[in-house]
């Protein structure tokens, strides 16, 4: 703290006061075009209108969360007023569009409430609207233009209710925007008089956050710098197990979403891409002309025709299929997989597809696969008969490895056929599954020993738009009725993965499954229908929606006698699945249109459900408006658990380890459901990989307040991603753990129910050194085993000395794992295990750079 307080000093020095700091100033509230309009609110402040002091370099205090990222979030011609409640009000115009403006309000003008969107209903648009206070009426006045320069006002008392709009003349719009000429050249805004105490509190927020991204992006790269003559470091370590802490026994899972090809293409072990012609234009928002039905299809050969057609599908949630005609036979449809079909010598494929025959007749079709490389590999002759769609299915074994296959179907007389879910499944799924998971990534997520999986997204969760919320009803049954839905990350899902599967993997792997719905509001990022903000599910449709949260608690748990549980059973699953979690909502935006919805569904799951734990959200990062205003609200709900985000710098984990220290354990607990440690370029390395180990101990520690925790995203398809960092990265047949991983599975496996607190004596009394050296030490009350955990992320060695006495046999063994790298940009750093006994006191040298974990065997 000290250091903060010095950096105030030299900063307000800088503007002369020498110990003199005025009554009050003049403050200037502004917005600008720049970044088109994206940067939000700023301030300056002066003693005399003349000499203006920028406060940062435009430092934003509050920034526009309406619409799109990148194209959107404009915060056009902000118009700020102190109201009588003391309380300041600014509105703002969003875009050239639509009929809605912007207003938020703040005591301090540091600290912004919740945003809100009110709609109007009168003109063109609603362009630069200008708020002023009626005292004689006692409300609000927002007065706005549009494009045909005509003149409209609204009223309020309290921002959430208006009048309708009226067309005033034009002399009613007064516009309170001043010129003022700041060093960095003009900008409009409003000039009040303040305290200085309101000016300083802008000016010390601004260098508070100044100096905390100081410390946030310290890396690695400057360690030499920061650490240079420093020797090896000693730190003993002194445990206290007679204050021993429960630690949730569901610390920590894993976070799957359909994200860079995670389902499709990925987990889920379907190998032809765009099986039941779905795809579609929309899925890219049109950029792309070629993703359409016939995406990954193709005609190879003459006197055939290849179209897609709709008139009569196999099921109204499936509307497209393949129309084949052919005339003299030669010609095949050929569907490239997901970057080629991998296959395996001597493997059994189930091949399968909807067809009918157009006149009813009967015909032969081919199913061939094919390398370039390899040649034929498989081959069978299947009859189509009669106009209605039937299923037919056969078994291909191949004869040789070759991951460059093509599926290609032939008629072998003249024929008009139709051809729909086109399906080739490897049989060795994960557990051997139908319609199952892909084996090799499935086991490596298998192997992080999650506690819980959660499931589906993320963004996918709560869609792009109301029309893309992701619907669990629809991701069940037979493949054939259920419904696609565009991907927000630019592809598609075929749902083929869907929540029977998400919860048949869970099952399998003894993790309890966690599915996130969204919160009756969609992604606070959405742009369809109008390019606006999140909206809701209207008012009318949420009882249908709540009650299809509650068939999820059914369908997961019922009877088989309950509507839902039947369904379950008829899926072949008739004993419960025993769901105990349910998230609802995504850091989604914090408005009254998600309040509203969020505790209607809240509140419904909580009364016919008690023994469901529901997971609120509480925005997208660590602090700030919907972090402050979610946890309200989790509050005034009593919400069990809420769900935490945040993807920082290392630096930000390193130098925020009392983050939950802090918390109070009379509030919800937290499932921190997204974190990563990001390094420009995002690599996924030793450094990052150390980052997180090192905040894990700090979950451990505070396994009283953090339930669960995962890692975020978890799959990435090479070639087809979106995001980056993830966990694990893959192609069609290598799977590629990253450092990250190894720290999750190594967590996963070496979990405690009880945390046994301890105490780091260090040999150094820099803050730097003694921050870069973490430890958490747990038992397992299963095994009985004590797990030490220690990270290291100093370029020095540490030596630890250790007193496990009275905790451990004397002399007992255990495994000792350690993870290090040849630099900390090491990507492929793997852990080495070894057998070491134990003295009562012991002492183990921690290499620059490492995690190591010490599992003391009871036994
Ligand atoms: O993990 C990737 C994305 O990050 C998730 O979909 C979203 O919740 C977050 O913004």
């Amino acid at each position: 703290m000290k250091k903060i307080a010095l950096l105030f000093t030299l900063f307000i020095g800088q503007y002369c006061f020498a110990g003199n700091e005025p009554d009050s100033v003049y403050l200037f509230i502004y917005g600008t075009t720049k970044n088109g309009g994206r940067d939000g609110l700023h301030a300056a402040w002066s003693r005399d209108k003349q000499q203006w002091f920028l406060i940062g370099d435009e430092f934003s205090y509050v920034r526009s969360d309406y619409g799109r990222w990148g194209s959107e979030k404009r915060m056009m011609n902000p118009c700020i007023i102190k109201g009588p409640d003391n309380v300041w009000h600014c509105v703002w115009g969003l875009n050239e569009r639509e009929l809605v403006f912007a207003h938020a309000a703040s005591a301090d003008l540091v600290y912004w409430g919740r945003q809100s969107y009110p709609p109007v209903n009168k003109g063109t648009n609603c362009l630069r609207p200008v708020l002023r206070y009626d005292e004689k009426a006692g409300h609000y006045v927002i007065t706005y233009t549009d494009a045909a320069g005509k003149y409209y006002q609204v009223t309020t008392k309290d921002f959430k209710t208006y009048s309708a709009a009226s067309e005033v003349a034009a002399g009613e719009y007064v516009d309170q925007h001043i010129s003022v000429n700041l060093p960095n050249g003009h900008a409009t805004g409003q000039i009040y008089r303040v305290a200085w105490p309101v000016a300083d509190k802008l000016v010390k927020t601004y260098e508070l956050k100044q100096y905390r991204n100081s410390k946030d992006y310290e890396t690695t790269a400057q360690d030499a710098q920061r650490f240079a003559g420093l020797k090896p470091v000693d730190a003993k370590i002194v445990l206290t197990p007679e204050n021993a802490k429960p630690i949730s026994n569901v610390l920590t899972g894993v976070f799957f979403e359909d994200i860079n090809y995670a389902a499709d293409g990925g987990l889920y072990a379907e190998l032809i891409q765009n099986r039941d012609f779905e795809y579609a234009l929309s899925d890219r928002e049109g950029h792309d002309k070629s993703w359409n039905s016939t995406y990954a299809w193709s005609l190879k050969g003459d006197n055939t025709t290849f179209a897609i057609d709709s008139v009569a599908p196999v099921h109204i949630n499936n509307l497209h299929y393949a129309v084949l005609e052919t005339k003299a036979p030669g010609a095949a449809l050929v569907n490239t997989g997901f970057d080629g079909i991998p296959v395996k010598k001597g493997e059994l494929y189930d091949f399968s597809l909807f067809a009918k025959q157009s006149e009813g007749k009967s015909t032969k079709l081919q199913v061939r696969l094919v390398s370039d490389k390899a040649g034929l590999l498989a081959q069978a002759n299947l009859s189509i008969a009669g106009a209605n769609w039937k299923t037919i299915k056969t078994v291909l074994t191949v004869t040789a490895d070759a991951e460059d296959a093509r599926l290609e179907l032939q008629p072998l007389s003249p024929t008009r056929v139709a051809l729909d879910m086109i399906s080739l499944f490897p049989q060795k799924t994960f557990k051997n599954r139908k319609n199952g998971l892909r084996a090799d990534l499935a086991q490596a997520v298998a192997d992080i020993h999650p506690r819980f999986i959660r499931f589906p997204g993320g963004c996918v969760a709560h869609g792009d738009g109301l029309g893309n919320i992701y619907r669990w009803k629809n991701t069940i049954g037979p493949l054939e009725a259920r419904k696609p839905l565009r991907n927000l990350w630019g592809y598609h899902q075929s749902v083929g993965l869907g929540y029977f599967e998400y919860f048949r993997y869970c099952e399998d792997i003894g993790a309890e499954p966690l599915p996130v719905l969204a919160a009756g509001v969609p992604c606070q990022n959405s742009a369809t229908g109008g390019g606006g903000q999140q909206g809701g599910i209207p008012m009318n449709e949420m009882d249908a929606y709540v009650q299809d949260m509650l068939d999820l608690i059914e369908w997961a748990n019922g009877d088989i006698k309950t509507k839902w549980g039947k369904v379950r059973a008829e899926a072949g699953h008739p004993k419960p699945f025993n769901l105990k979690y349910i998230g609802i909502g995504n850091e989604d935006l914090i408005t009254d249109v998600f309040e509203e919805r969020f505790t209607m569904i809240f509140n419904a799951i909580k009364a016919k459900h008690p023994e469901i734990t529901v997971i609120g959200t509480v925005g997208p990062t660590y602090e700030g408006t919907d972090y402050e205003e979610g946890w309200e609200i989790a509050s005034k709900l009593q919400v069990p658990v809420v769900d935490e985000h945040y993807y920082q710098p290392p630096g930000w984990f390193i130098n925020n380890q009392d983050y939950y220290d802090r918390y109070d354990r009379s509030k919800s607990k937290v499932y921190l459901g997204e974190y990563a440690a990001h390094l420009p370029g995002r690599p996924n390395n030793l450094e990052t990989a150390l980052a997180e180990a090192l905040y894990l101990t700090t979950l451990e520690r505070n396994g009283d307040v953090v339930h669960m925790a995962s890692y975020a995203p978890l799959l990435a398809k090479e070639g087809h991603t979106q995001w980056n960092p993830n966990l694990i990265y893959f192609n069609n047949t290598i799977v590629k753990t990253t450092v990250g991983y190894q720290v999750q599975k190594l967590y996963g496996m070496n979990a405690g129910t009880e945390y046994l607190p301890n105490s780091i004596n260090v040999s150094n009394n820099q803050d730097a050194v003694k921050k870069r050296i973490a430890c958490s030490v747990v038992r397992d009350s299963l095994s009985k085993d004590v797990i030490i955990k220690i990270v290291n992320l100093l370029p020095v060695p540490v030596n630890t000395e250790i007193d496990v006495k009275n905790m451990v046999a004397a002399g007992a063994q255990a495994i000792k794992t350690v993870l290090q790298g040849s630099s900390t940009a090491d990507k492929m750093a793997m852990p080495v295990e070894s057998t070491i006994t134990i003295p009562e006191k012991f002492t183990n040298e921690l290499p620059a750079y490492s995690f190591t974990v010490i599992r003391v065997k009871a036994k």
